[in-house]
């Protein structure tokens, strides 16, 4: 297993539903930890940057328009496969074929207002960190 640092969202939904310690404590209890959090409002161009992978895609507009309705909350989580674990306790992206227990199945409300986004791969995890976080912003566990 490799320790690993994987970006965190929580939704506007979810922050305006006051659920953020519902959905945190899922991700201590899981053995992850948060190593930088900070509450952001997205502009509309920050939100197309950081989607930008999907601007091709006809949910697009519908999702940059959510990620701007108000305030989200970025985290880096650290553990041992951060990354996975992250998704598994996510969920599939859309709640309806997430696995009961899972925070999308729980928390979810549609594809789009799906509670929570996590990095897929390493990769997008090390973009999607910097994106939020500069270096000096993660704080590694420490004994
Ligand atoms: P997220 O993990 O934030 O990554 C991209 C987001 O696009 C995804 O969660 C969903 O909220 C949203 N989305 C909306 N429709 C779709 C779709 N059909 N397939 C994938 N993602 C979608």
């Amino acid at each position: 297993m490799t320790l690993e640092h994987t970006l965190s969202i929580i939704k506007p939904g979810a922050v305006r539903r006051n659920i953020i310690g519902q959905i945190i404590s899922r991700f201590e209890s899981s053995g992850l930890r948060i190593a930088a959090a900070r509450m952001v409002r997205l502009s509309q161009e920050q939100a197309e940057q950081f989607y930008a992978v999907h601007r091709e895609r006809p949910f697009y507009s519908e999702l940059v328009a959510y990620m701007t309705e108000g305030p989200i909350l970025v985290m880096v989580l650290e553990g041992e496969d951060a990354i996975a674990r992250n998704r598994a306790i996510m969920g599939s992206t859309d709640p309806q074929k997430a696995t009961p227990g899972t925070i999308r199945f729980d928390l979810g409300k549609n594809t789009t207002r799906n509670t929570v986004h996590g990095s897929d791969a390493p990769e997008t995890a090390e973009a999607e960190i910097a994106f939020f976080f500069k270096p000096d912003d993660i704080c590694p566990r420490h004994e």
